[in-house]
């Protein structure tokens, strides 16, 4: 079985002897030859530059016993072809080049028909990938929901309280849903796009989905994502990750996603249960994570026993996509990365 079909087939809640396992933000600066890389060229024009993006979407495969490729790109190149680009802060985190303050900025934003052009360079990079990786490893595009990105479209970059996102969804719902429409409409084409070119399977990143009072997630984040899903493809396959929405599992189970990708909070085994509760007649979901990307900052020991843990307690269950349950940080070790690999892919 190839990497490809192990994963397509996980997807699928199909029984496998051992998940397929891959990790966010796998590609990043955790590893020395990205580090020199970037320092080269920079981020933005890595993104940018299809043959830079395929060297660097390869290298934690040339590594480790990756079973998929996630494309190297950023969720911000939306707003960035909508005409809000972006830069990164000395002291870290995003800054975008300005905040949305107004209706009328908000009007201004190119439209959704502004993406195949702009975003050429993600086509391109994703039909090297294809070429390049020829079937054997499983290839993921990805995009931002539409609630994470109007945060920082609002926000004006990172944020720790989101309190201008909040205030615009509570005060003035009309004006934020003219930017959640014209966000979902441009990823709609972009994800159409991504799998024209190639992508086996889209993941949705919802990060701050966590951010919203409970009862307003379905107004504020869910149903933009739904409107997505619905228009798609039927059976391609998506997968949704969320940060801090475990209490929203069985609302976010209700749609055509075939994969939910949780936080290190959830208890795996029992959040796929009651996904599938939740499935009514769609089919069976599949579930993705989650071990806290900490772990992979300690020993190999620790990660080996932390990953065998949670390897036992899906043993059984058909429907389990090994990763973390958010992206690895830059202090990870490369041994704990090659433990964590090679004790998914030796488990029977
Ligand atoms: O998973 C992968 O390897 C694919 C590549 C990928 C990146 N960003 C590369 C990246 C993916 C899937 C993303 C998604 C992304 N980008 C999200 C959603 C996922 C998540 O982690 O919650 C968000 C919120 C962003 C926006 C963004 N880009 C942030 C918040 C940051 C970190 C800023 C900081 O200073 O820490 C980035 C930068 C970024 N995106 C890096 C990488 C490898 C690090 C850039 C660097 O080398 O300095």
């Amino acid at each position: 079985m190839t990497s490809r079909e192990r994963f397509l087939n996980a997807c699928q809640c199909a029984p496998l002897k051992r998940p397929p396992v891959w990790v966010m933000r796998q590609a990043g600066r955790y590893l020395p030859e990205y580090r020199e890389l970037k320092a080269k060229h920079g981020f933005l024009k890595m993104v940018k530059t299809p043959e830079l993006a395929l060297e660097v979407t390869l290298q934690p495969l040339k590594r480790f016993q990756l079973d998929a490729a996630i494309l190297f790109s950023d969720i911000l190149v939306i707003p960035e072809a909508l005409g809000q680009g972006y830069r990164f802060r000395d002291e870290g985190g995003i800054a975008m080049d300005y905040r949305l303050d107004s209706r009328s900025q908000i009007e201004a934003l190119g439209s959704a028909s502004l993406v195949p052009e702009k975003l050429s360079y993600v086509s391109e990079a994703l039909k090297l990938l294809k070429k390049e990786i020829n079937g054997k490893h499983a290839l993921l595009g990805f995009g931002g929901s539409p609630w994470t990105l109007a945060t920082y479209m609002v926000e004006g970059g990172s944020s720790d309280e989101f309190n201008r996102i909040k205030t615009l969804f509570y005060s003035d719902r009309s004006t934020f849903e003219l930017l959640l429409e014209r966000l979902s409409d441009a990823l709609i084409t972009y994800f159409k796009m991504q799998i024209e070119a190639g992508a086996d399977a889209l993941q949705i990143f919802d990060s701050w989905g966590g951010i919203i009072a409970g009862n307003d997630y379905e107004e504020a984040s869910l149903k933009w994502i739904r409107k997505i899903i619905d228009a798609l493809p039927k059976d391609f396959p998506i997968i949704l990750y969320a940060k801090g929405t475990n209490p929203q599992v069985v609302a976010q189970a209700k749609n055509g996603v075939r994969v939910l990708s949780v936080d290190w909070t959830a208890d795996l085994k029992k959040t796929h249960t009651l996904a599938n509760e939740a499935r009514g007649k769609l089919p069976p979901i599949a579930v993705q994570g989650n071990l806290d990307p900490v772990l992979l900052n300690t020993t190999p020991e620790i990660v080996t026993h932390a990953t065998k843990r949670l390897l036992e307690s899906m043993q059984g269950t058909p429907g389990h996509i090994f990763n973390l349950g958010h992206g690895i940080m830059p202090e990870a070790k490369l041994e704990n990365m090659q433990a964590l690999v090679e004790t998914v892919v030796n488990f029977t």
